[in-house]
């Protein structure tokens, strides 16, 4: 039996690839009055016991006699491989020393390999008092000629050492982690480069922090050595509280890790630096999860630039124990007429991740390890570590691979168009897509050949690359010729993100039109569907499903994701889960347009599938998102039971506003219900609709634009308002015929309890949710006139033009105010604001707190929660600077305003030219439009008025401006 047993236990260490933690702890406190294993360590170093050295007790060790930084006492052999340890001792130099850095180092030679330098701790030590050097210390690999040493910095240094402690640790990879300073020493921590770092009584918790000063770069500051203190594939929560120095008015610090294989260093964020306001603790915490093999591991904060000193206090690390994945709940794959795939990266084939992936996934997308940044950083430089780790995992698991991408503009080494000739870039391309298709060939089923190259905003619809830049068109034609070539079965994708918005959508139609014609090999549109959890709504993505598949090709969806934010500066710090439900039936609505279109979609690829690891934590800006399927512990979200079982789901409550206006009931879409976008009835069947309502004393006026090409008896809306029901059809009075199905208006009485239901022989579609009584939208009318010069000064041309005035207070209420008047011609739209406003400041160094008038239009009227790309927000101070806000980085708009600013007595006069290009201008065009005037005292904004926009995030979200309307 015993036997048995010694040989099982020998069988499952031979299994282990390090030794067991089997190691005892070892202390040497020298009270026996022997120097228990310790001895000198370079020629003349003499190491004896004696009182003089004992911290406590009657023995410590008395070190003399160096010449040497690295002289010291020594201890051969003292750790087992494999076994992590943390390593304590204290230290104090023999009077009249002068300070010096004491340290703990490990020597040793790998089989094979060359001897190492391993330092485990060290601390600063005066003659004046005990310090606590205090490190941890693992080796994995075969070694001989271990020591362990104290050495010095200064090389002549004498000092006494006692009670050192070598305590093994049960798991390393488990063990919490925790430095707090409190012991007066920088425990673990050391610099990166020239930083110093000194323990002081500026703390988080308890009575001692580290603080760091002398910082050489962004970069230096406290690093921690945590090699062997990850395993592989483990997730662990790191938490850290970080202050400025004082005199630093502002800065953001971060959380980093260093990490190394074979020599090379890659760089990984755990937290982003994140603003660290003046005086205060802030807490930098987030989760890593250790996805390679590593010889060297080590965290560090940094800031984003500067040297700036700053304090750490109170750091944690924990190792956080996966939760298990739901198996009992229905495979994604199984439920989907298409390929469902999931974005992925090389962490994520571990462990859960891994796990959660082949239980509900039969398609994977490389998120960045086959682009060209990943697959040749330099020339002719060609590395697939990576990309054959994801492809190998799809191809074990059963699962087609999308290859992304080929040519593209980001992602991509500068060399690639360094001093690039035309016929210089297309060898380069041709070379680069001939390497990775044939390596592939047969493994990856389809790739983005390109990606990104159409630019809406350009007149011929194309981006403005280095690509496009140097080789035109050709770029693409090579790309798809040469991928052709290499691997003819493989289906070769046009990649592009907002294909579902209407401009976009026709420049890139237009384009794969024309390649299609002239013979490039393309089989298919990839559509990435970049969403966002209110726009743009589901109808659109089907209409450009629709509209492609009149060109024969085949379509996938290929990165869909649904930010739960609308614009690119707000963050939650914790999600409303109202929020999570109603991005539950954002996913409904989609998977119902895939299922219908599952004929011209060969697949559907989310852009990953935990929101852990979504792209959206650090673009475009780094914050909480939650656009996926499965939540930070990998369980189903809202969305994935949208997706598969949508009666899991909790109902929606939406909401609407209802301006105040009276309407016609007659069945014809009077200019009020234009003022709006219909909130739209996803499609059930044929059938779809949009609502609107407006409140009035008579009651409330319902709109519902219901599209139903065949006609039936049961054809009919229910509107049911506070429990009261009406319902209409076809024939009722306020009902109407439209082009695509037919238009109910009704006057009903008022409440704010609202379902609209829409019936069409056995299928309904419904809309539930609450309404506000809001104000009026505002809307004012702008004639055609021939051009104004620009120049400030109020000719004849403006005169008899409708003026508007700004009163709706957003912050204030008195200050500079403005007359507004708007004409058109050609494709211009231009206003004429004058502004009374007798002190005049351009202090401030943010141009919103400088006397100034915005204009704010948007061609399309949308009223989106959010700017679209061709919406803008036109700033111009009262001496003529223009600043300009869009979305994201306003690329669309930026060039599309000139002016011209005068002061005048008691005020100024702006006079300003808004360029239109995505717009036809004629008679009837309705623009979302808005201005705002900002009054400055010195330095600081005292007060803002609008035109119509009462919300104060007019600069975020357009959905509250008025309606300029375009006369003859
Ligand atoms: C993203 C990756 O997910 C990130 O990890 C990386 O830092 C930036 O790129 N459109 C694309 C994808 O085509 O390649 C992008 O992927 C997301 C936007």
């Amino acid at each position: 039996m015993r036997t048995l047993r010694a040989l099982v236990v020998a069988a499952l260490l031979c299994l282990v690839p390090v030794l067991p933690a089997h190691a005892a702890g070892l202390t040497y406190d020298f009270e026996d009055g022997t120097a228990q294993g310790w001895g000198p360590r370079g020629d003349g170093v003499s190491v004896t016991v004696t009182p003089d050295a004992a911290r406590a007790g009657s023995g410590g060790l008395a070190v003399s006699g160096r010449t040497a930084t690295w002289h010291g006492a020594s201890i051969p052999g003292p750790f087992v491989r494999g076994v992590g340890y943390t390593v304590t001792a204290y230290a104090r130099l023999v009077a009249g020393q002068p300070a010096s850095t004491i340290a703990m180092t490990v020597q040793r030679t790998p089989t094979g390999g060359e001897t190492t330098y391993e330092r485990v701790a060290a601390a600063t030590v005066t003659d004046g008092a005990w310090v606590r050097l205090s490190g941890s210390y693992l080796f994995t690999a075969e070694s001989t000629d271990v020591q362990l040493y104290v050495e010095s910095s200064d090389a002549t240094s004498q000092y006494y050492l006692d009670d050192i402690v070598l305590s093994p640790l049960g798991d390393p990879t488990r063990e919490p982690i925790t430095t707090d300073f409190e012991d007066g020493t920088a425990q673990d921590w050391s610099p990166r480069a020239a930083a110093a770092l000194q323990v002081g009584t500026t703390a988080h918790g308890g009575t001692h922090g580290l603080t760091v000063t002398g910082r050489s770069a962004s970069w230096d500051g406290p690093a921690l050595n945590v090699l062997g203190r990850m395993g592989k594939g483990d997730k662990y929560a790191l938490s850290a509280w970080v202050r400025l120095g004082p005199d630093t008015a502002s800065g953001k610090l971060g959380l980093s890790i260093e990490r190394r294989t074979g020599g090379t260093s890659s760089y990984e964020r755990v937290v982003a630096p994140k603003d660290v306001p003046a005086g205060e603790w802030v807490r930098l915490s987030g989760t890593y999860t250790l996805a390679h093999d590593v010889d060297f591991l080590s965290l560090y904060l940094e800031s984003d630039t500067g040297t700036f000193p700053f304090h750490l206090d109170d750091f944690t690390m924990t190792y956080v124990e996966p939760k298990p994945i739901q198996t009992g709940i229905p495979s994604l794959k199984d439920e989907v007429p298409f390929t469902m795939g999931s974005a992925f990266t090389r962490p994520e084939t571990l462990g859960v991740h891994g796990e959660l992936l082949a239980k509900h996934f039969n398609g994977v997308t490389p998120g960045n390890e086959l682009k060209w940044d990943a697959t040749e950083p330099r020339e002719g430089e060609f590395t697939f570590t990576d990309g054959d780790h994801l492809v190998n995992f799809a191809t074990e698991h059963g699962m087609t691979v999308r290859g992304h991408t080929l040519a593209w503009h980001s992602q991509t080494p500068a060399w690639v168009f360094e001093n690039a000739t035309k016929e210089v870039l297309l060898q380069r391309l041709e070379r680069h897509v001939r390497t990775l298709v044939t390596r592939y060939k047969g493994r990856i089923a389809a790739w983005d050949v390109v990606n990104e190259v159409v630019d809406e905003n350009q007149p011929d619809g194309l981006r403005r690359s280095p690509w496009y830049e140097i080789a035109g068109l050709d770029f693409i034609r090579t790309a798809f010729r040469v991928a052709r070539e290499a691997d003819p079965d493989a289906k070769l994708f046009i990649n592009d993100y907002n294909t579902e918005f209407p401009r976009k959508r026709e420049a890139l139609y237009k384009l794969v039109k024309q390649l299609k014609d002239e013979g490039v090999p393309i089989d298919g549109v990839g559509h990435q569907l970049h969403l966002n959890i209110e726009h743009p709504p589901a109808s659109a993505v089907e209409a450009t499903i629709e509209r492609f598949a009149t060109l024969g090709l085949d379509q996938q969806v290929t990165e869909l994701d649904v930010s739960i934010y609308t614009d690119f500066v707000s963050s939650y710090d914790t999600i409303p889960p109202e929020l999570l439900v109603q991005q539950g039936h954002r996913y409904k609505e989609l998977f119902d347009v895939f299922r219908r279109q599952a004929g011209r979609l060969s697949s559907v690829t989310v852009w990953g599938k935990s929101d852990d690891v979504s792209w959206l934590r650090s673009w475009p800006i780094p914050r909480l998102n939650a656009p996926l399927l499965f939540d930070d512990d990998l369980q189903a979200k809202p969305a994935y039971w949208g997706v598969v079982d949508p009666s899991k789901l909790e109902p929606l409550v939406r909401e609407l506003e209802a301006p105040a206006a009276v309407v016609k009931v007659d069945g014809r879409r009077d200019l009020e219900w234009d003022l709006l976008p219909d909130a739209p009835l996803a499609r059930v069947g044929d059938v779809s609709a949009g609502f609107q309502a407006r409140t009035s004393a008579a009651g409330l006026y319902v709109l519902a634009e219901v599209t139903d090409p065949t006609v039936s008896a049961g054809d009919r809306v229910t509107f049911t308002v506070d429990g009261r029901s009406r319902a209409l059809g076809r024939t009722s009075p306020g009902v109407r015929r439209t082009a695509t199905g037919y238009r109910v208006e009704a006057l009903l009485g008022s409440g704010t309890d609202v379902e609209v239901a829409v019936d069409d022989r056995g299928t309904r579609t419904t809309w539930t949710g609450e309404l506000t009584p809001v104000p009026a939208v505002k809307r004012a009318s702008a004639p055609r006139r021939p051009a104004p010069v620009l120049d400030g000064a109020v000719d004849r041309l403006w005169s008899g033009v409708p003026e508007i005035r700004t009163a709706t207070w957003m912050q204030g209420d008195s200050g500079a105010t403005a007359k507004v008047r708007s004409l058109w011609s050609g494709s211009t739209l231009y206003v004429l604001a004058q502004v009374t406003d007798p002190a005049l400041s351009e202090e401030s160094a943010n141009p919103w707190e400088q006397d100034s008038v915005e204009l704010f239009v948007d061609p399309g009227n949308g009223k989106t929660k959010g700017y679209e790309d061709d919406d803008g927000q036109y700033r111009v101070s009262f001496s003529g600077r223009i600043t300009v806000g869009g979305t994201f980085d306003a690329s669309g708009v930026k060039d599309n305003v000139r002016a011209a600013a005068v002061t005048v007595p008691g005020g100024y006069v702006v006079e300003a030219a808004v360029e239109l290009p995505t717009i036809t201008l004629e008679e009837g065009t309705l623009l979302g439009f808005d201005v705002q005037v900002n009054d400055a005292t010195g330095g600081t904004r005292t007060s803002a008025v609008t035109w119509n926009d009462a919300t104060g995030r007019g600069y975020l979200d357009t959905s509250h401006w008025g309606v300029l309307r375009l006369a003859g």
